[in-house]
């Protein structure tokens, strides 16, 4: 054994404060971003089956939902809007009195401090169910950028502190940054949802926020999940329009996509960990498959390793809790 040359890694690994010296990744509340979903009427907390922990509010009962979110430290929520009224052109998604409009004036005067990302979009608000307008079976890409930046504006005016453009039209950055500057938001900052694959994964969000697609799916709009130097053009697009801070979405399948943007690009990186990726670790701990602390942990750690510098996760709360102890 004596003339045997080998490294000893186990040496520091050797007791919790020499591992915790040499952590490379950490995790903190500051990381996070909360997703909300806000309903119509009065006295709502309904929880969506397909994502237990995770409830549909009405504004009169939100504040169970943020005072605890803020005294865990959690610096940022995502407001989704579900409206009691669609249409075509989605008009509840700039309507000055609608959902995510109402949440939002009511939210920014209880709690100021709070950051409001505003996920901008018109597929909870259209009755056929997608992003964009429709012409002829498929999203009109032009015709929906005006409406999107329309969208966008009225967030900003009702006290948004991030626009959070999530439908996936060619030129909606352009479109959202012009339309703000012109309203006079040049100061807020967009958080494009740059990168987001067709995904499986989303099937759960589409109960809560109650925005599938009627027709169709979203391959036109979205990516295709085997493309990864597309993700780059994507994200490169979105840089040269303006965009502030680069999402991919969503995040646990796509950990080189993250790892690839964080190389490439110096802008904040953000890992959208989307429902189905939630769901799949409830259902498993539900059954006493895994246990849920340790895994969420470890999923959430991988995003932060892959280069992610914040993420949007419904684990938050519990993340957060569980971090404390
Ligand atoms: C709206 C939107 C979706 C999600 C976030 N914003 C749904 C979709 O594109 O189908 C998904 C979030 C999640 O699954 O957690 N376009």
């Amino acid at each position: 054994m004596k003339d045997l040359i080998f490294d000893r890694h186990r040496r520091l690994r050797k007791t919790p404060a020499l591992r915790s010296m040499v952590k490379e990744t950490s995790l903190s509340a500051k990381d996070f971003v909360y997703p909300v979903f806000v309903v119509e009427g009065h006295h709502i907390k309904k929880e969506v089956s397909s994502m237990p922990g995770v409830y549909q509010y009405s504004i009169d009962r939100l504040h169970e939902e943020l005072d605890e979110v803020t005294a865990l430290g959690i610096p940022s929520i995502m407001v989704f809007g579900i409206p009691d009224y669609k249409d075509a052109e989605g008009t509840m998604a700039y309507h000055d009195h609608g959902i995510v409009q109402k949440a939002i004036r009511y939210i920014k005067e209880k709690y100021p401090d709070l950051i409001v990302v505003a996920d901008t979009c018109l597929c909870e608000y259209t009755d056929h169910g997608h992003c964009g307008i429709i012409h002829n079976g498929d999203v009109e890409n032009d015709e929906s950028l005006a409406v999107l930046a329309k969208t966008a504006v009225s967030q900003a005016e009702a006290g948004a502190d991030i626009i959070a453009p999530s439908n996936m039209m060619d030129g909606f950055v352009t479109a959202i940054r012009h339309g703000l500057d012109e309203a006079g938001f040049k100061d807020i900052p967009i958080m494009s949802y740059a990168i987001k694959y067709a995904s499986a994964f989303y099937g759960p969000f589409r109960e809560a926020a109650e925005g599938a697609p009627q027709f169709g799916d979203r391959k036109t709009y979205q990516m295709d999940p085997g493309n990864r130097r597309e993700a780059l053009r994507e994200a490169q697009s979105d840089l040269n329009e303006g965009a502030d801070f680069l999402i991919v979405k969503p995040a646990l399948s796509y950990l080189d996509i993250i790892r690839d943007v964080r190389n490439r690009f110096d802008l904040p990186v953000v890992a959208y960990n989307v429902s189905g990726e939630y769901a799949m670790i409830k259902a498993a701990c539900q059954n006493g498959w895994l246990d849920e602390k340790a895994a969420v942990i470890e999923k959430l750690m991988s995003m932060k390793r892959a280069g992610a510098d914040i993420i949007i996760t419904y684990h938050a709360k519990d993340a957060v809790r569980w971090m404390k102890e």
